[in-house]
C-alpha cells in the first residue's frame, strides 16, 4: 500500500480524489500497489466531506509522515506551493503537479532536487490539461531530435476565437460568453494576454530541447487586439486565427520561441481544434509530424493526468523517471525580431502593400476607422515589417510552413 497526500482540494484536487477512489482497482494493476490518500492539505473547511478526517491545515503533518511516499500538489500559484514542493522533494517524496506557473518558474531547481533525492517531479497536467504530451515527448518520441513544438495551449482563447470565427461575434462579445460558461476568470488576462500559453510552451521547450526556455524570453501577445475584419480577411483566404505557442530549434541548439496570434490556414490540422480543446504538433526528425488532441482544461481530464504521473511515480518509488532539462550557459534564444515570417497586414493604406516583395492583397472590408485593407507579405522580419508600418497599421503573423 502506498499513501500519497494531495494539496489542495480545488477543482483539480477533487478530481484526482475522485479518481483515485474510483478506480482503486485499475490504479493497483497499472503500478503494482494499492495506492490510498493519507492527507488532503486545504486552508478551507471540508467538515461536510464523506472523509473529513484526511483533511488537514498543517503541511508539516504530510513532509514528516515517512509513510507518505507521493505528494500531489493541485494548489496553484507559486507560494507556499514552491516551499512546500521543495521540502516534500528535500525530504524525498516524489511531488507530482498541475502547476505550470511553479514549473516554469522553479523546474529547474525543483528538477535538480528530485535527482539528488533519488525520487520524481512530475508534472504531465502542467501542460494541455488532460492530453497526454510530455510524457509522449519524453519518451515515445526519444528517437528524434525534436525540430519544432508548437500547438493551441489554452482553451479559453480558443473558445472566444471560434465564437468570432463561427458565429462572426466581436472579440469582448465571445469574452463574456467564455466567462459566462466559466471558461474564462473574472479577469481573463492570464488566458487573453498569452501568460499561461508562455508558460506552457517554455515548459515544452526546456523539455524539447533539454535546456531550460525561460518564459520570460518567450515573446507574448495575446488575442485582444483581434477584430471582426481580421476574422474576415483570414475567412478570405480560406484560414483560421488561433493563438499559438511556437518553439523551433536550430542545429546549434538555439530556440526561436513565441507566444502571439497566428493565421492558420485550413488545411492544417491545427485549424479543426475548436472551443475550449487544445492541440500541440511535435516535429520530430525521423517521425515527422505528431499531433496531440484533447481536453486541455477542466476538473477529470486535467485529473487524469495528475494520477497517471502519480501511478508512474508509484511504479518507479526509488528510481528515477527520466525528466530533465538543464540551465543553459550561455543565451540559448534566436532574437524573435530578427526571424523572417509571412504576415497578414490590417491598414488602412492601400498602398502599403507595394512596399513588400512577393505580397498579395486579400481585399478590403468596413473597420472602425473607414476602409481597411488587407495583404499577405512575403518573407520579412518583424524588425524589416515594422519599418514599413504606420502607427495604425496591425500585424498578424503566417503559421511557419513546416
Ligand atoms: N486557463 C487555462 C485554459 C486552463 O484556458 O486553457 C488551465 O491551463
Amino acid at each position: 500500500m502506498i499513501k500519497v497526500a494531495i494539496m489542495g482540494f480545488g477543482t483539480v484536487g477533487s478530481g484526482v480524489y475522485e479518481i483515485i477512489r474510483n478506480n482503486e482497482a485499475g490504479l493497483e494493476r497499472k503500478s503494482g500497489h494499492k495506492i490510498d490518500i493519507k492527507y488532503i492539505l486545504d486552508i478551507r473547511d471540508f467538515d461536510d466531506h464523506a472523509e473529513k478526517h484526511l483533511f488537514t491545515k498543517n503541511f508539516d503533518d504530510i513532509l514528516n509522515d515517512d509513510e507518505v511516499k507521493v505528494v500531489i500538489e493541485v494548489m496553484g500559484g507559486l507560494n507556499p506551493a514552491y516551499d512546500f514542493s521543495k521540502k516534500a522533494l528535500l525530504a524525498g517524496k516524489s511531488v507530482i503537479t498541475s502547476n505550470k506557473e511553479l514549473v516554469a518558474t522553479h523546474g529547474t531547481e525543483l528538477l535538480k532536487i528530485a535527482e539528488e533525492k533519488n525520487c520524481n517531479y512530475l508534472f504531465e497536467a502542467s501542460v494541455g490539461g488532460g492530453i497526454p504530451i510530455l510524457r509522449p515527448l519524453n519518451q515515445c518520441m526519444a528517437a528524434n531530435n525534436v525540430e519544432a513544438v508548437y500547438g493551441i495551449l489554452n482553451g479559453t482563447t480558443n473558445y472566444i476565437l471560434t465564437k468570432m470565427f463561427k458565429e462572426g461575434a466581436a472579440f469582448s462579445e465571445a469574452l463574456a460568453q467564455a466567462q459566462e460558461l466559466g471558461y474564462a476568470e473574472r479577469n481573463p488576462e492570464a488566458d487573453v494576454e498569452g501568460h499561461d500559453a508562455c508558460r506552457k510552451i517554455a515548459i515544452l521547450a526546456s523539455l524539447a530541447s533539454g535546456k531550460f526556455v525561460d518564459y520570460k524570453n518567450v515573446a507574448t501577445e495575446g488575442i485582444t487586439g483581434i477584430t471582426k475584419n481580421d476574422v474576415a480577411f483570414a475567412s478570405k483566404i480560406n484560414s483560421v486565427i488561433k493563438l499559438v505557442g511556437y518553439a523551433k530549434f536550430d542545429c546549434d541548439g538555439k530556440v526561436y520561441a513565441r507566444v502571439c496570434p497566428m493565421v492558420i490556414s485550413k488545411e492544417h490540422q491545427m485549424s479543426d481544434v475548436s472551443d475550449v480543446f487544445n492541440a500541440v504538433m511535435v516535429h520530430g526528425d525521423f517521425v515527422d509530424d505528431v499531433m496531440f488532441y484533447g481536453r486541455g482544461a477542466g476538473k477529470l481530464p486535467t485529473a487524469s493526468a495528475v494520477v497517471a504521473d502519480v501511478v508512474d511515480a508509484v511504479k518507479h518509488l526509488g528510481r528515477r523517471v527520466m525528466i530533465k532539462w538543464e540551465e543553459p550557459d550561455k543565451n540559448i534564444m534566436l532574437d524573435p525580431m530578427e526571424i523572417p515570417t509571412k504576415y497578414m497586414v490590417r491598414t488602412t493604406n492601400p498602398m502599403l502593400v507595394n512596399g513588400f516583395i512577393g505580397a498579395s492583397m486579400i481585399g478590403n472590408g468596413k473597420g472602425e476607422n473607414g476602409t481597411e485593407y488587407a495583404f499577405i507579405t512575403g518573407l520579412v522580419t518583424e524588425k524589416q515589417l515594422k519599418e514599413k508600418l504606420g502607427a495604425a497599421d496591425s500585424f498578424i503573423r503566417m503559421l511557419p510552413e513546416a
